[in-house]
């Protein structure tokens, strides 16, 4: 193993790895060299629990205020106590029945729901998402277009072909935006395009 010294914005940066097959370690959201491509609930908590929350969006908010029923999921205790706190939404909290998990919900005139758990506790992702859906029901899935080859994540990329290949048997998938987001936080990540896109599923009768 070799060691490089790289400079890098205005901060020096050590990278350690190997010469020769060019696994040098990747730059991660969080602005360390941690591997980041494998990331457990203790190690999203681990990132919450030092603010490490730059990714933190308020999608939600928006969607409630407009009179659907928003439900959600996070691992972290404080990413759904903060998303109340932040947003001065009163809650309760119960305990997730069957696993190990707290269910975080509004207790004014807002639909809002967030599943503190592991979302795979529940069952792999696009089977739960589908069994948790009504007919009719729509699902807005965020993605993003991200070189993990030279940024190590998260976020990861996700392509249409991703989408469709996980969820194209029972949803219809429309994509409905994609939008440069490439800013100077993407900028330290050393990649020099980001792109997110926004897709619109539709569960099939
Ligand atoms: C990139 S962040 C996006 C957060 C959110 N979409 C927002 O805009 O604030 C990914 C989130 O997924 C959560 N997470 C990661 N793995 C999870 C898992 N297995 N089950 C539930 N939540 C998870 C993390 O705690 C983190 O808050």
């Amino acid at each position: 193993m070799s060691c490089l010294v790289l400079g890098y914005l205005s901060c020096l940066v050590i990278v350690s790895g190997y010469q020769n097959g060019t696994s040098v370690r990747k730059i991660n959201q969080f602005g360390d060299y941690d591997q980041t491509d494998n990331m457990s609930v203790e190690d999203w908590e681990y990132r919450w629990g030092k603010n490490q929350t730059q990714f933190h969006m308020n999608k939600v908010h928006p969607l409630a205020s407009q009179g659907y029923e928003v439900i959600g999921c996070d691992c972290a205790d404080k990413g759904c106590k903060e998303f109340f706190e932040e947003n001065e939404i009163p809650y309760e909290t119960s305990p997730i029945k069957g696993i190990d998990g707290t269910i975080y919900r509004a207790t004014n005139d807002k639909k809002i729901t967030l599943y503190k758990c592991d979302y795979f506790a529940l069952n792999e992702y696009s089977k739960i998402t589908t069994a948790m859906m009504k007919e009719n029901s729509t699902y807005l899935l965020d993605c993003f277009l991200v070189d993990n080859d030279r940024f190590g994540g998260p976020p990861f990329n996700c392509t249409e072909k991703n989408v469709t290949s996980a969820f194209g048997s029972k949803w219809e998938v429309e994509k409905l935006e994609t939008k440069d987001v490439f800013s100077k936080w993407q900028e330290s990540w050393n990649i020099d395009s980001f792109f997110e896109e926004v897709y619109l599923l539709t569960k099939k009768s």
